[in-house]
């Protein structure tokens, strides 16, 4: 193949070069467009043609069904790794010795202690505001109460930013979902892993000691890890083009959280599990939801299935609903909204209109279920894929500042009125 693309417009010809990435993707880089060509710009909404950066964090094949992080797939660090050790991974490119793992736990655990008083602006939110909203008001205020974390300019400064953000976040986390509940918000347990931790700060009771239990610190490490990077979906390219304008971290994934918010994308996880519940609650008829699902008068649309980049098995899909399997099993539960969600799964694979448009189940689809048998409440399923993703925002943004990637601005095509007089 030739490493040139050529274009024509209006008689002339430009050529661009071809960029490949390790994985033999093409991109045409367009970075001379408006100059060579006196203003020529692309139109791409939804940005579905557009590669934003280089990035050498996460690879996705879409067509194939294949996700890794620096390189190691996600089904073998699903199965061996720790969500602190993907964390690492991810944030600093290779896997971490034992004695790098136990060092970086420790700064992450020094930095841990969030100001008393974020308690004061959790009181001002009403019992009824949605959990994703004050995680993004709180993490954000962050910054308030550590301004030096915006200077990152040396490679210590960067370390101290980050590992003060995954020392309070699962506070924030904790606290959210407490303060809700009207329960004591408290500190975390230094002497605990770093997910353990998060479980006893959101679920010890304060007239209990808390028992912890290995089936849900495993299974919640294990969704963590799932859902630790993505490229650049929504939420991530949020925090990238926040962060270009060299905001803080904490500003720019107080961004991200609020990106991720939305059921398009990661509020998908209780928008989930709030259709499976209804379609229970009316009697279980899947194939009433399936019809309309495919009807294009009707808005309802199958949560959980389809995914902008996924025109194949998204393969997180496949380790939760084993994972949603075993822990059901494991804790004794009996959810009938598993068979509700298998049924479907079964019915949109043999369906023409999900198999046409190549919709399959994504990582939200079997997540909600397992959350749920471990307690945490509904409204809460999306700060639990934030505290997953965190890593990956962190990398990401970090991946960025290093490369002094140029400030993120889009062009437009103007389609509004020509000048008028006033
Ligand atoms: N149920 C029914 N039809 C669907 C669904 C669905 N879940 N998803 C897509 N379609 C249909 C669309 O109506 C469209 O049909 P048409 O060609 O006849 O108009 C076609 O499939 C393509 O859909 P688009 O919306 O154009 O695809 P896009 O890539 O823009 O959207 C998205 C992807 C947002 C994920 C979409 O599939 C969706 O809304 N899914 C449900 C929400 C969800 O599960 N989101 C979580 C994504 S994973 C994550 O962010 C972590």
């Amino acid at each position: 193949m030739s490493n040139k693309a050529k274009l024509t417009v209006g008689g002339k010809e430009y050529e661009f070069p071809l960029v490949k990435g390790s994985e033999e993707e093409v991109a045409i880089d367009i970075k001379s467009l408006r100059s060579v060509t006196g203003g020529i710009t692309t139109l791409d909404p939804g940005f579905k043609n557009t590669s934003s950066c280089e990035s050498a964090i996460t690879f996705l094949d879409g067509e194939k069904g294949i996700l890794r992080y620096r390189g190691y797939s996600i089904e073998d660090l699903a199965e061996k790794a720790s969500f602190l050790g993907v964390v690492y991974l991810l944030i600093f490119g290779d896997l971490p010795t034992e004695e790098q793992l136990a060092v970086f736990h420790a700064d992450i655990k020094s930095k841990s202690v969030v100001d008393d008083d974020i308690k004061k602006i959790l009181d001002a939110f009403p019992k009824s505001a949605h959990p994703m909203g004050v995680l993004s008001s709180l993490t954000s205020a962050l910054t308030a109460f550590n301004p030096a974390s915006v200077d990152v300019s040396s490679a210590e400064a960067m370390y101290n930013t980050v590992v003060k953000i995954l020392g309070k976040f699962p506070v924030l986390v904790a606290w959210t979902m407490r303060k809700k509940q009207g329960l004591p918000l408290d500190y975390g347990d230094n002497t605990l892993g770093y997910v353990e931790n998060l479980l006893k700060m959101m679920f010890k009771q304060p007239n209990e000691e808390y028992v912890p239990n290995p089936i849900v610190i495993n299974a919640l490490d294990k969704l963590l890890i799932l859902h630790a990077d993505h490229e650049q979906n929504c939420s991530t390219s949020t925090v990238r083009v926040v962060g270009s304008s060299h905001a803080g971290l904490f500003a720019s994934i107080s961004a991200g959280i609020s990106a991720l918010w939305g059921p398009l994308h990661g509020g998908a996880n209780q928008a989930v599990l709030e259709m499976l519940e209804a379609i229970r609650e009316d009697g279980g008829d899947t194939k009433k939801y399936m019809a309309k699902a495919k009807d294009s008068n009707d808005p309802f649309r199958l949560m959980g299935f389809g995914h902008r980049v996924y025109k194949n098995f998204d393969p997180r899909a496949r380790i939760i609903k084993v994972a949603a399997d075993e822990v059901l099993a494991d804790l004794g539960i009996e959810d009938p909204i598993l068979d509700i969600a298998k049924a479907l799964e079964q019915e949109a694979l043999q369906d023409d209109y999900f198999v046409q448009r190549k919709l399959y189940p994504n990582v939200d689809f079997y997540s909600g279920i397992i959350y749920r048998a471990m307690g945490i409440p509904v409204d809460m399923f999306t700060v639990m894929f934030a505290l997953g993703r965190l890593p990956g925002w962190i990398a990401q943004w970090k991946e960025m500042r290093n490369k002094k990637e140029p400030i993120g601005r889009p062009r437009q095509v103007y389609t509004g009125s020509n000048q008028r007089s006033f």
